[in-house]
Protein backbone atom coordinates (compact mmCIF):
# COMPACT_ATOMS: atom_id res chain seq x y z
CA UNK A 1 0.00 0.00 0.00
CA UNK A 2 1.36 3.50 -0.61
CA UNK A 3 0.56 6.83 0.27
CA UNK A 4 0.61 10.32 -0.96
CA UNK A 5 0.32 13.88 -0.29
CA UNK A 6 -2.65 15.73 -1.92
CA UNK A 7 -3.16 19.14 -1.77
CA UNK A 8 -6.09 21.65 -3.22
CA UNK A 9 -4.22 24.80 -4.08
CA UNK A 10 -5.85 28.49 -2.58
CA UNK A 11 -6.86 28.34 -6.63
CA UNK A 12 -9.00 25.45 -6.34
CA UNK A 13 -10.31 26.21 -2.59
CA UNK A 14 -11.09 29.13 -3.97
CA UNK A 15 -13.09 27.81 -6.74
CA UNK A 16 -14.97 25.63 -4.82
CA UNK A 17 -13.18 22.20 -6.20
CA UNK A 18 -12.23 20.73 -2.96
CA UNK A 19 -15.66 18.28 -3.44
CA UNK A 20 -14.64 17.62 -7.03
CA UNK A 21 -11.54 16.38 -6.51
CA UNK A 22 -12.26 14.61 -2.87
CA UNK A 23 -14.99 12.85 -4.82
CA UNK A 24 -12.76 11.94 -8.18
CA UNK A 25 -10.28 10.46 -5.32
CA UNK A 26 -13.22 7.95 -3.64
CA UNK A 27 -14.37 7.51 -6.58
CA UNK A 28 -11.39 6.00 -8.11
CA UNK A 29 -10.92 3.97 -4.96
CA UNK A 30 -8.67 5.24 -3.00
CA UNK A 31 -8.68 5.97 0.69
CA UNK A 32 -8.21 8.87 2.71
CA UNK A 33 -6.36 8.88 5.78
CA UNK A 34 -5.90 12.68 6.62
CA UNK A 35 -7.29 15.71 5.60
CA UNK A 36 -7.30 19.39 7.02
CA UNK A 37 -8.30 22.90 5.34
CA UNK A 38 -5.28 24.74 6.61
CA UNK A 39 -3.31 28.67 6.23
CA UNK A 40 0.07 28.18 5.20
CA UNK A 41 2.76 29.55 6.92
CA UNK A 42 5.93 30.96 4.52
CA UNK A 43 8.38 28.59 6.44
CA UNK A 44 6.08 25.47 5.44
CA UNK A 45 5.79 26.41 1.82
CA UNK A 46 9.19 27.19 1.46
CA UNK A 47 10.22 23.94 3.36
CA UNK A 48 7.41 21.98 0.72
CA UNK A 49 8.67 23.60 -2.32
CA UNK A 50 13.11 23.88 -0.87
CA UNK A 51 13.51 21.49 -4.63
CA UNK A 52 12.51 25.11 -6.35
CA UNK A 53 14.45 27.45 -4.32
CA UNK A 54 16.49 28.40 -7.09
CA UNK A 55 13.99 28.36 -10.09
CA UNK A 56 12.62 32.33 -10.99
CA UNK A 57 9.09 31.40 -10.36
CA UNK A 58 10.08 30.61 -6.59
CA UNK A 59 8.96 33.80 -4.71
CA UNK A 60 5.67 33.88 -7.11
CA UNK A 61 4.79 30.45 -5.82
CA UNK A 62 5.42 30.70 -2.08
CA UNK A 63 3.39 33.98 -2.46
CA UNK A 64 0.71 32.08 -4.28
CA UNK A 65 0.66 29.43 -1.57
CA UNK A 66 0.60 31.29 1.13
CA UNK A 67 -2.09 33.82 -0.20
CA UNK A 68 -5.15 31.39 1.18
CA UNK A 69 -6.24 28.28 2.39
CA UNK A 70 -5.51 25.08 1.10
CA UNK A 71 -6.81 22.07 1.64
CA UNK A 72 -3.90 19.47 2.29
CA UNK A 73 -4.72 15.48 2.35
CA UNK A 74 -3.10 11.66 2.74
CA UNK A 75 -4.38 9.64 0.41
CA UNK A 76 -3.17 5.85 0.37
CA UNK A 77 -4.05 3.06 -2.08
CA UNK A 78 -2.14 0.26 -4.27
CA UNK A 79 0.09 2.99 -6.75
CA UNK A 80 -1.51 6.07 -4.61
CA UNK A 81 1.28 8.10 -6.09
CA UNK A 82 1.37 7.24 -9.88
CA UNK A 83 -2.41 6.87 -10.22
CA UNK A 84 -2.67 10.83 -8.28
CA UNK A 85 -0.77 11.80 -10.59
CA UNK A 86 -2.69 10.43 -13.89
CA UNK A 87 -5.57 11.71 -12.34
CA UNK A 88 -3.95 15.57 -11.89
CA UNK A 89 -2.45 15.28 -15.24
CA UNK A 90 0.26 16.96 -16.41
CA UNK A 91 1.70 20.09 -14.09
CA UNK A 92 1.41 22.59 -17.16
CA UNK A 93 -2.15 22.42 -17.57
CA UNK A 94 -1.92 23.17 -21.06
CA UNK A 95 -0.38 19.95 -21.62
CA UNK A 96 -2.38 18.31 -19.52
CA UNK A 97 -5.39 15.64 -21.28
CA UNK A 98 -9.14 16.47 -21.27
CA UNK A 99 -10.59 14.85 -18.13
CA UNK A 100 -7.93 14.85 -16.03
CA UNK A 101 -7.89 17.53 -12.52
CA UNK A 102 -5.85 20.28 -14.90
CA UNK A 103 -6.99 19.26 -18.19
CA UNK A 104 -10.40 20.31 -16.80
CA UNK A 105 -10.12 23.08 -14.34
CA UNK A 106 -6.81 24.83 -14.79
CA UNK A 107 -5.28 27.52 -17.15
CA UNK A 108 -1.73 28.51 -15.89
CA UNK A 109 0.87 26.59 -14.56
CA UNK A 110 1.07 28.79 -11.48
CA UNK A 111 -2.28 28.33 -10.71
CA UNK A 112 -2.67 24.38 -11.68
CA UNK A 113 -5.39 23.87 -8.70
CA UNK A 114 -3.61 20.92 -7.24
CA UNK A 115 0.05 19.46 -5.92
CA UNK A 116 0.51 15.90 -5.63
CA UNK A 117 3.75 14.10 -4.57
CA UNK A 118 6.00 13.06 -7.09
CA UNK A 119 7.99 9.78 -6.09
CA UNK A 120 7.69 7.45 -2.54
CA UNK A 121 10.83 9.70 -1.26
CA UNK A 122 8.71 13.04 -1.99
CA UNK A 123 5.09 11.68 -0.65
CA UNK A 124 7.26 10.23 2.64
CA UNK A 125 8.87 13.61 3.33
CA UNK A 126 5.83 16.31 2.34
CA UNK A 127 3.49 13.62 4.83
CA UNK A 128 6.32 13.99 7.70
CA UNK A 129 5.96 17.81 6.74
CA UNK A 130 2.21 18.55 6.33
CA UNK A 131 0.96 15.61 9.21
CA UNK A 132 3.06 13.55 10.79
CA UNK A 133 2.87 9.85 11.18
CA UNK A 134 0.44 10.75 14.21
CA UNK A 135 -2.20 12.65 12.17
CA UNK A 136 -2.69 9.70 9.99
CA UNK A 137 -5.84 7.65 10.54
CA UNK A 138 -5.58 4.00 10.08
CA UNK A 139 -9.09 2.02 9.26
CA UNK A 140 -9.93 -0.91 6.90
CA UNK A 141 -11.93 0.09 3.77
CA UNK A 142 -14.16 -2.70 3.49
CA UNK A 143 -15.99 -2.31 -0.28
P1 LIG B 1 3.42 21.65 -8.13
O1 LIG B 1 3.07 20.28 -8.54
O2 LIG B 1 2.79 22.22 -6.92
O3 LIG B 1 5.01 21.73 -7.95
C1 LIG B 1 5.77 22.88 -8.23
C2 LIG B 1 4.93 23.98 -8.76
O4 LIG B 1 5.63 25.04 -9.34
C3 LIG B 1 4.06 23.45 -9.86
O5 LIG B 1 3.07 22.61 -9.34
C4 LIG B 1 3.58 24.72 -10.54
O6 LIG B 1 2.37 25.20 -9.98
C5 LIG B 1 4.71 25.68 -10.20
N1 LIG B 1 5.41 26.10 -11.41
C6 LIG B 1 6.09 25.32 -12.25
N2 LIG B 1 6.59 26.07 -13.26
C7 LIG B 1 6.20 27.34 -13.03
C8 LIG B 1 6.40 28.58 -13.69
N3 LIG B 1 7.10 28.63 -14.82
N4 LIG B 1 5.84 29.69 -13.17
C9 LIG B 1 5.14 29.62 -12.02
N5 LIG B 1 4.92 28.47 -11.34
C10 LIG B 1 5.44 27.35 -11.84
Amino acid sequence: MERTFIMVKPDGVQRGLIGEIVSRFEKKGLKLVGAKLMNVSRELAEAHYAEHKEKPFFGELVDFITSGPVFAMVWEGNQAIAISRSMMGKTNPLDAAPGTIRGDYALSVGMNIIHGSDSPESAQREIGLWFGEDAIISYEKTV
